[in-house]
């Protein structure tokens, strides 16, 4: 497994102010023709009225400005959107495992007790990926598992925990996938066991073990209880894996973050009762790195979400995450 956590660190460091940099109105600004001499000359009086229209100029400027700044944020913010979804491991769940596959077109084959699904194509492909679909569209599938036509998504996309995400990160998100190339890939049946390949029994399973929640409160910056919350339980997902669940697959929520036995085998207990003998750079190193303490490194799927998301989180965000697990109530191991 190739863990290339470092490079990741960068990048997250890079994101702040990249995403400073994509908040700057400027570039909502026309662009103002340089000056060419050859092509035209102003005549005085003309020089003589442009430098008084440049008079008010500061605050038609700051006008401008205003303006952009709302703009951007009405619109979304594209590199705050691929924060997001590496912070929620989209693109490792929608792109195919193969050499040279084109990230976020789908194919990815997700093994599950129930048989294996296959992650679709989100690029803007307008036959094949999102190209057709509003915002809303987008918005209703991430966080209420609702498809276009009214029937529902199976929980293997992980809507039962994305349905805390805030409508802006939703907008964001969508402002990131509309900018990536459409690549026409066309979607894969899912291979699963009767009767779980029912689609209308989903309505059954939701209405057993979903509902969709408002949006966690998400405080954008600090490494607060709050944000690792928001982090934990809306975007990373953590709980799809480290909660158990019953036989029908609902998660068990008297055992949230408490691991346990799956099909796969077992899942650590991210609460305080194990994480204890972890120390908060222990913890991070290993959210970062993939390497254990002792030197192990982190197994697969764990490994595959240190790689595409929690190593590319800014420290911050990965106190936060260690900030919030150690505020949960300790709750037993299972062996
Ligand atoms: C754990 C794997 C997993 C992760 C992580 C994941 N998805 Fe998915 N996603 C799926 C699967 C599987 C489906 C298909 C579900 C179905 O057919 O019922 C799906 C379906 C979708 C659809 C509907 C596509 C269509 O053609 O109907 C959208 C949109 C989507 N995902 C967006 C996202 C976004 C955005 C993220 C990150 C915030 C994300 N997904 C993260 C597995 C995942
Ligand atoms: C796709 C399933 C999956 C998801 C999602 C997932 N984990 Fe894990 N995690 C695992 C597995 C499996 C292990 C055990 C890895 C091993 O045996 O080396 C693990 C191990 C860990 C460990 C080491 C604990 C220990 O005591 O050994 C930590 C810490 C951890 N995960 C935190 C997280 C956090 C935080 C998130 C969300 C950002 C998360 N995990 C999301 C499957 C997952």
């Amino acid at each position: 497994m190739n863990i290339s956590t470092r490079p990741g660190y960068q990048s997250a460091k890079i994101v702040a102010p990249a995403a400073a940099a994509a908040r700057q109105p400027s570039r909502a600004l026309p662009s103002q023709p340089g000056p060419n001499p050859k092509a035209y000359r102003l005549p005085r009086w003309r020089l003589g009225a442009l430098c008084t229209w440049s008079r008010p100029a500061p605050f038609v400027v700051a006008i401008l400005l205003a303006l952009g700044f709302a703009s951007v944020h009405a619109q979304g913010n594209r590199v705050a959107g691929e924060y997001i979804a590496k912070a929620a491991g989209c693109m490792g769940c929608h792109t195919d495992t193969k050499a040279g596959s084109v990230p976020f077109a789908g194919g990815r084959a997700l093994e599950t007790p129930f048989g294996v699904f296959y992650g679709p194509n989100i690029t803007p492909h307008r036959d094949t990926g999102l190209g057709a679909w509003s915002e809303e569209e987008v918005r209703r599938a991430v966080r209420r598992g609702e498809r276009r036509d009214g029937s529902h998504y199976f929980p293997a996309f992980p809507y039962p925990s994305f349905t805390g995400m805030s409508d802006t990160d939703v907008r964001d998100l969508w402002v990131y996938l509309r900018s990536l190339p459409a690549t026409n890939r066309a979607n894969q049946e899912h291979a699963l066991r009767f009767p779980f390949s029912w689609r209308p029994l989903v309505a059954v399973w939701k209405w057993l073990f979903f509902t969709a929640a408002p949006a966690l409160s998400n405080a954008p910056t600090g490494a607060s209880v709050a944000r690792g919350s928001y982090l934990v339980r809306a975007l990373g997902h953590c709980g799809e894996c480290h909660t158990p669940r019953n036989f029908l697959g609902g998660p068990k929520s008297d055992r949230l973050l408490a691991g346990g036995k799956v099909p796969e085998g077992k899942v650590p207990n991210l609460t305080p009762t194990r994480l204890k003998k972890w120390t908060d750079a222990g913890l991070k190193e290993y959210l970062l790195t993939g390497l254990t303490p002792g030197g192990d490194i982190a197994g697969e799927p764990m490994g595959e979400v240190i790689t595409n998301s929690t190593s590319r989180l800014t420290p911050d965000d990965l106190s936060a995450i260690v900030v919030y697990l150690r505020s949960l109530p300790p709750l037993p191991s299972q062996e």
